[in-house]
């Protein structure tokens, strides 16, 4: 079986890790259209899925919308070190990725994404209690309408009260490759403009 162009390719093995997250992005059916984000809070790492909205190749920041209440979000504003992770089946490539989360709320960023955001999806922003709050019995806490089809976008505008974008801009990502004829793995680090690159012992 050919071996791919990024098998002893450092720049070609970032391309593709950037090829995977943008295709991620776009279609739902990819295996890195969900990512893996974990926080830490009082000396416990945490994790959750979320949903990759963007990545950016030159300033290697990638985005996902969340629930301003939610505990993700405190644990950034504690804490912005955060690591991502990734995995393609399909490809058989493994991203591990450190970055600096941002949390927007309500400004220019917010904005933009909230108003490409389905109404149906924007019920997710529009609990009645926090995310994580406990309750006595089991219930989506949506208010009546937004639990049948006879809403539309107008109503559930005031769900930008508690939409959220984190943005975690990259300073490390490391490459693994699984290949029965040897694993290749590589380290990025980032830095402003500049780019060390570094094989490894998979
Ligand atoms: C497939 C999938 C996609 C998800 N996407 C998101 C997402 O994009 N944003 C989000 O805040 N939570 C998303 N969640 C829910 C989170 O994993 C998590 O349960 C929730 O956000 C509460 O996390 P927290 O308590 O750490 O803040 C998703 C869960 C699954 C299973």
């Amino acid at each position: 079986m050919e071996l791919p162009a990024y098998y002893n390719d450092l720049k070609k093995a970032w391309q593709k890790s950037v090829a995977l997250m943008c295709e991620g992005v776009g279609s739902n059916s990819h295996g890195m259209h969900t990512v893996t984000i974990a926080t830490e809070a009082n000396d416990k790492p945490d994790l959750r899925t979320v949903v990759l909205r963007s990545f950016d190749e030159l300033t290697k920041t990638l985005t996902f919308h969340t629930d301003s209440r939610s505990h993700k979000v405190s644990h950034i504003v504690m804490n912005p070190n955060v690591a991502v992770l990734a995995y393609s089946y399909d490809e058989k490539i493994q991203l591990r990725m450190h970055g600096q989360a941002i949390v927007h709320h309500q400004d220019a960023l917010t904005r933009e994404r909230f108003d490409g955001v389905t109404p149906s999806a924007r019920r997710c922003y529009l609990s009645s209690d926090a995310p994580g709050t406990t309750l006595d019995d089991p219930t989506v806490a949506l208010a009546e309408i937004f639990q049948t089809d006879s809403y539309d976008k107008n109503d559930t505008e005031c769900a930008y009260e508690h939409f959220a974008v984190v943005e975690v801009k990259l300073t490390s990502l490391d490459w693994l490759y699984l290949h029965h004829q040897g694993h290749r793995r590589a380290r990025f680090e980032f830095d402003g403009e500049t780019t060390k690159q570094q094989w490894l012992v998979p």
